[in-house]
């Protein structure tokens, strides 16, 4: 018999316990960046070199953490399931914990992309970015990011993987960023919707949903168990 599908959506929550730092939460990164300075198409504009600071301090730490027992128990899962991941995350802590499918609607970290021809990415080599690294049309490389104000190309193809879930998991993200957010409204009804996160999520335009309050590590090691046990 075919495995049943989990589709698992995961945001910043499930690569704290790493220790990376989460984005809204308080002494989250926007407390300490300004978005608007940082990590949009305007800003890259203005300052280049404020933009690559940022992204390389974020790599080089990326360099330094490890996968937690979240990312783990996903791997997991994986005996039993058809387990498709869809991280909001541009660290690559699922692969390396050992997920086999992983969709980054955010982009990638340690990638990297021409700035005249989106379709030029490269894996870039250690964790710094340098003004004068070029793509193979001459223009300066930037980040692999999808930024505030861009368009988030893999939405269709999340959309869609959604909608074939048999059971859904959100993981560690706040629901403030959309389209991201709006993932879940594509599930199919009856379609069993668990979310964990230790803090208060609005889950209001969840229907059914059951709530874990817990952190990612416990909360997803043990409903992992328990979806191991009924399938
Ligand atoms: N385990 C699980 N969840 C946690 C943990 C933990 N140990 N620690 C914090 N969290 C939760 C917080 O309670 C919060 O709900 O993780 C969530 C993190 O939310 P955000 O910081 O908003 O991160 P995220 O939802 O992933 O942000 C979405 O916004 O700026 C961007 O592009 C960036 O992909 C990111 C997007």
């Amino acid at each position: 018999m075919a495995k049943k599908r989990i589709v698992v959506l995961t945001g910043a929550g499930v690569s704290a316990e790493s220790g990376i730092s989460t984005f809204r939460d308080s002494g989250g990164l926007w407390e300490k960046y300004d978005i608007m300075e940082v990590a949009t198409p305007e800003a890259w504009a203005r300052n280049q070199d404020l933009v690559m600071e940022f992204y390389n301090q974020r790599r080089k730490q990326l360099y330094e953490v490890e996968p937690n027992a979240a990312h783990y128990a996903l791997v997991k899962l994986e005996e039993k399931y058809d387990v498709q991941i869809i991280t909001q995350n541009v660290d690559d802590l699922h692969e390396r914990a050992g997920s086999s499918c992983v969709m980054h609607l955010h982009g990638e970290l340690k990638k990297v992309r021409s700035s005249v021809d989106e379709s030029l990415v490269y894996e870039l080599e250690g964790w710094e970015l340098r003004k004068g690294d070029k793509c193979a049309k001459g223009s300066q490389l930037r980040p692999h990011i999808v930024w505030f104000g861009e368009p988030v190309p893999m939405i269709p193809a999340a959309a869609e993987l959604s909608s074939t879930a048999d059971i859904y998991l959100i993981i560690g993200t706040s629901l403030n960023v959309y389209p991201a957010a709006s993932l879940v409204g594509y599930v199919q009804r009856g379609c069993p919707v668990y979310l964990i996160d230790p803090a208060e999520v609005n889950v209001m335009h969840i229907p059914g949903v059951k709530v874990i309050r817990e952190r990612a590590g416990k909360g997803t090691a043990e409903l992992v168990d328990e979806l191991l046990k009924e399938a």
